[in-house]
């Protein structure tokens, strides 16, 4: 960069509110067991639906799940990933090289930050469990569209709504991880959603209270240089 659109990086505490939420998000792995009280729940709700969509067409769709239906999802979901079902993938997801190199080594930072050796297979395991667990959080949601409606654009509304979401589960003093491992088992959650059969399951987020002294909710991501994707075009 040459310094004029970004002269200095400021100090979280001196930043903007907005900015310094962005800038502290992080996926939370690690959850409290006390529910979130409704009244907080409907706060995120009014703030994420502020996110903009083409032509304000808003397609998307959110569930919460909780309390016993959430055991009841939960604990098919276990028996399914203990016997081995194989993922149903409704969106397609083929990782081009250079981001699978990436995802690749995202996966090296957590085994290794969890101290998880590459050899040890039941450990890995248990660590892909816990997403079908939805790392215990006491509640979820599931970010769906109509299938009839799905689209490029769609998708796209859906995605800064997601985001939406994550920064106001953050802005409400609780933690989220977006999902997209777990919307593969679609049959399940069809199942356990009622009138669901015309939707398009994208992500689901557990959320909670980050659970207190995690070790594992500590856990970094790195970003790419700004260099690598920004580029300054003028005269
Ligand atoms: C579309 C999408 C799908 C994701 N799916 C999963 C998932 O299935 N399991 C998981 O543990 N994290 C998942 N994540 C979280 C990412 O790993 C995480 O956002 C990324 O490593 C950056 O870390 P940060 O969120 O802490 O900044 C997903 C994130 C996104 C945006």
């Amino acid at each position: 960069m040459n310094g004029g659109l970004f002269p200095h990086k400021e100090k979280e505490s001196d930043m903007n509110p907005v900015l310094q939420a962005i800038q502290t998000r992080k996926s939370i792995r690690e959850y409290s067991e006390i529910p979130v009280p409704e009244e907080t729940i409907r706060e995120i709700l009014e703030a994420a639906e502020r996110a903009p969509s083409s032509k304000n067409t808003q397609p998307w769709k959110l569930f919460l799940v909780t309390g016993n239906a959430l055991s009841a999802l939960r604990e098919d979901y276990g028996k399914a990933f203990d016997a081995g079902k194989v993922p149903e993938l409704e969106l397609s997801c083929k990782l081009f090289p250079l981001y699978r190199d990436r995802a690749m080594n995202l996966g090296k930072a957590i085994f290794e930050y969890k101290g998880i050796l590459r050899e040890d297979k039941e450990k890995r395991r248990l660590h892909d469990r816990a997403n079908f667990e939805f790392f215990n959080a006491p509640q979820i949601f599931i970010l769906a569209v109509n299938k009839k409606a799905y689209h490029e654009i769609t998708l796209m509304d859906s995605g800064i709504f997601a985001s939406h979401l994550m920064l106001a589960i953050h802005g409400a003093g609780l933690g989220c991880c977006p999902q997209t491992s777990t919307i593969n088992y679609p049959d399940i959650l069809r199942k356990h959603i009622p009138h669901s059969e015309d939707l398009r399951f994208l992500m689901i987020f557990p959320f909670g209270k980050p659970r207190e002294g995690s070790h594992l909710n500590e856990f970094h991501t790195e970003r790419e240089p700004i260099d690598s994707w920004f580029t300054e075009i003028r005269d």
